[in-house]
């Protein structure tokens, strides 16, 4: 139920830390995957690793989304390219950085969606999406006021996309991971005074790994998913379950 037979499966955010797992995962499960980013230099290390493929693009571009994916055949899609932006409240925030933030984690993965699920549909053979959200995206965190909005916003791009591409046999759906201490979480996650007083409100008590959340995006990839769609699954130890 989870071998892709060769599927093609396009994943964004793939020379960042939960990408390359979700890269590795899909490649040991049979997929012919498309990594991306905009790194040259990130992709080729992942390439020489997995043997991916590798597709250069900047998600905040609709020229630049277009482009590269307009002539591709895609089975699948991980919307996992994202953007931290800062920690502040409503009052303090700098709102440059909120349109950055909601540019590359909820314009830019519509984007890839649009163009993406055009393909799909022509190809006429169903699929999946999966885009990697929050679990900032399901309850208010302190300081996340920008990007928990743009999660909450990806949350809505997973719902609507699911309405709308059902019927062409394509699922749709969110991961909503807690943190996982890579360099876009570290600088703040990782302070005593924000890590101690977190993890005692979370149920598992612990940080995810990045193999932690590539496994359950593989999953609802994969055909042992195929009557899921339109969810957000919370792959965060419990803490949203409080
Ligand atoms: N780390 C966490 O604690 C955590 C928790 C929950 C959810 N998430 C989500 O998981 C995803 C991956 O996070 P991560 O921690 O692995 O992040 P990361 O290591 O900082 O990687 C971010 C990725 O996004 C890509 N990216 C950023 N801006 C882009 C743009 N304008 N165009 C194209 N690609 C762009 C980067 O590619 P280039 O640098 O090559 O452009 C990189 O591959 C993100 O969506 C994040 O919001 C992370």
């Amino acid at each position: 139920m989870t071998d892709f037979n060769g599927r093609t499966v396009l994943v964004t955010g793939a020379t960042g830390g939960i990408g390359g797992a979700i890269v590795r995962q899909l490649v040991a499960a049979g997929a012919d995957v498309i990594a991306s980013g905009r790194s040259a230099d990130g992709l080729a290390a992942i390439a020489d690793e997995t043997g991916a493929r590798t597709l250069t693009f900047d998600l905040t571009s609709e020229e630049s989304v277009r482009s590269a994916l307009q002539d591709l055949d895609l089975w699948g899609v991980v919307n996992c390219g994202g953007f931290g932006g800062e920690i502040a409240t409503p009052m303090e925030t700098d709102i440059d950085v909120f349109d950055k933030v909601i540019n590359v984690n909820a314009r830019g993965a519509l984007l890839v969606t649009k163009y993406a699920a055009a393909s799909m549909i022509r190809l006429g053979q169903g699929g999946a999406i999966v885009n990697v959200s929050s679990q900032a995206g399901l309850v208010a965190l302190a300081g996340h006021i920008s990007y928990g909005s743009s999660k909450a916003a990806l949350d809505n791009i997973t719902r609507v996309s699911a309405l709308e591409l059902g019927a062409h046999g394509i699922r749709v759906n969110s991961v909503n991971p807690t943190v996982v201490m890579t360099p876009m979480s570290a600088w703040y996650w990782g302070r005593p005074d924000i890590e101690g007083p977190f993890l005692d409100q979370m149920p598992l008590g612990r940080w995810a790994t990045e193999d932690e959340i590539a496994a359950p995006v593989v999953f609802l990839l994969s055909d042992g998913a195929s009557m899921i769609s339109g969810v957000s699954l919370p792959v965060d130890g419990g803490y949203t379950a409080r």
